[in-house]
């Protein structure tokens, strides 16, 4: 222990994704392009700020890569075969974790193989940050698909100051108790000194399941971590720490003339109606997409909205694919947006505009700018950055948002209209009420929501959460 050949990195970030993904050569030159996901758009600000290495895989199975640089950014890629791809990213990841940590939408699956092979794959990326580390540096680890990072690399570098941020909710230990690997999972974060989550629900939901299923000690926020010898190891603090946007970025491109003059395309081309509804989503069943589509399509149905005056544009971006819950998701939703409109469109006017496909940053910013009203309804939700860009977007304080209660922006954007999804009337009405918002009060909503979110970027929460690690590591060293 304590012997692993070091780098020369002061600070390192460790995600399943690094930022850029492997274009495949079926789409094209087999370049780059920047990943999914909200993870991305968060970190990437910060990384080009800071001079550090990011740790991460390529999104491309089987292929072996050498470290390299990218946008300003040393890249460390980590090589995951096609196996484990599926049985870490596919299964464990994304067929056990999410939705078990998404408050079981979806049924979980439990299977002991994919678990051999989810450890085995986080020790390979503990085993790369901690080969790329300096003596003492701050590893910053990301997300559910590496949980058990931080406690490997405190074993191997325990000289390393180690943050966790898990992106996604943390579920109540009611829920958490299913998972066969509780006990190694929580004591996989405990590893970290410093353990984040979007909102204090979760961080309270962690410190229960740690209380019940470690007998860990916990007094306010820091966890007492004994090593198996029963000696103290650390203490490992648990706090909120909300992520946020890129607003500056987002504000810039929301007043360049061409996005400008793209948003005006956007609604000439829809036929230029009263009224333009947005939903943004990756294509996955936490966002809630057949609940708004069903609350739509009765709107329609009941006459409350017309085809002529009103269209729906779904953008839902497709994510993975080869995964049988969300093969069958698409199945419904487009099945859903098909008979949508088969029943309402005319031959001038669609009712439900769907997009499957992802854009770039300058096509969302025209789409937020082009959007009377945006739809968040999700069922489960660690943030949602998508409700939190609409508002940077929204610089003159127009729009209105329709924003889930179970998600955690809707910890800080108390003043948009807030829904409990499942209840389809009050999602039709919310609807309803959203699109006739009188100028007044969708002004008055959406400048106390730009104000919280251009005072709480994605700069801060980083400084919040990095600060923090450092005045812990200080007050431990004393
Ligand atoms: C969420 C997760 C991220 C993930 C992203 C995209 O935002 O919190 O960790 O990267 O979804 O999903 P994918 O499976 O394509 O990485």
């Amino acid at each position: 222990m304590g012997n692993a050949p070091r780098g020369n990195f002061d600070f390192i970030v460790v995600s399943n994704r690094l930022p850029v993904d492997r274009i495949p050569a079926s789409e094209g030159d087999g370049g780059w392009r920047r990943s999914p996901g909200g993870l991305v758009t968060a970190l990437a600000p910060v990384m080009n700020k800071a001079d550090g290495a990011w740790v991460g895989w390529h999104g491309a199975p089987d292929e072996d890569l050498a470290a390299f640089d990218n946008d300003g950014m040393r890249l460390i890629p980590v090589t995951l075969s096609s196996d484990e791809v599926e049985q870490y990213y596919e299964g464990f990841s994304n067929s056990t974790l999410w939705p078990l940590y998404h408050d079981v939408i979806a049924p979980p699956e439990f299977h002991r193989t994919w678990w051999d092979v989810y450890r085995r794959v986080n020790h390979r990326f503990a085993d790369a940050a901690a080969h790329s580390a300096a003596q003492g540096a701050t590893v910053w680890v990301q997300d559910y698909q590496l949980q058990l990072v931080p406690r490997y690399l405190r074993q191997s570098r325990p000289d390393l100051r180690i943050g966790f941020f898990n992106h996604i909710p943390f579920p109540p230990p009611e829920i958490f108790a299913q998972l066969p690997w509780r006990r190694a999972i929580i004591d996989g974060l405990l590893g970290a000194d410093l353990i984040g989550f979007q909102r204090p629900n979760d961080t309270a939901n962690f410190l229960r399941s740690a209380r019940r299923f470690l007998g860990a000690s916990v007094k306010q926020k820091q966890v007492h971590v004994p090593t198996p010898d029963g000696e103290m190891s650390h203490i490992a603090r648990a706090e909120a720490f909300p992520i946020s946007i890129d607003v500056e970025h987002i504000q810039t491109l929301a007043r360049r003339p061409d996005v400008i003059e793209r948003a005006r395309q956007i609604r000439s081309d829809l036929g230029n109606p009263t009224t333009i509804l947005l939903g943004v989503d990756r294509l996955d069943y936490t966002k809630g997409i057949p609940h708004r589509l069903k609350a739509y399509g009765e709107l329609l149905s009941e006459g409350k909205v017309k085809v002529e005056d009103a269209s729906m544009i779904q953008v839902a971006s497709p994510s993975r694919e080869r995964v049988e819950t969300y093969r069958m998701l698409r199945e419904e939703v487009e099945g859903t947006v098909g008979r949508i409109n088969g029943q309402f469109d005319t031959i001038q006017n669609t009712a439900v505009r769907y997009l499957h496909h992802s854009y770039p940053v300058e096509e969302m910013v025209a789409l937020y700018l082009a959007a009377d009203v945006l739809l968040v309804t999700a069922l489960r939700d660690g943030m949602n950055l998508v409700a939190k860009e609409y508002v940077a977007a929204r610089v003159n304080n127009t729009g209105a948002l329709v924003l889930s209660e179970f998600t955690g922006a809707a910890d800080q954007l108390r003043q948009a209209m807030l829904v409990n999804p499942h209840d389809i009337d009050g999602l039709k009405e919310t609807i309803m009420a959203a699109v006739n918002l009188s100028p007044a009060a969708a002004s008055r909503r959406m400048r106390a929501m730009r104000r919280q979110v251009l005072d709480h970027d994605v700069e801060r929460w980083s400084q919040d959460f990095l600060v923090t690690l450092d005045e812990k590591a200080v007050r431990d060293d004393r």
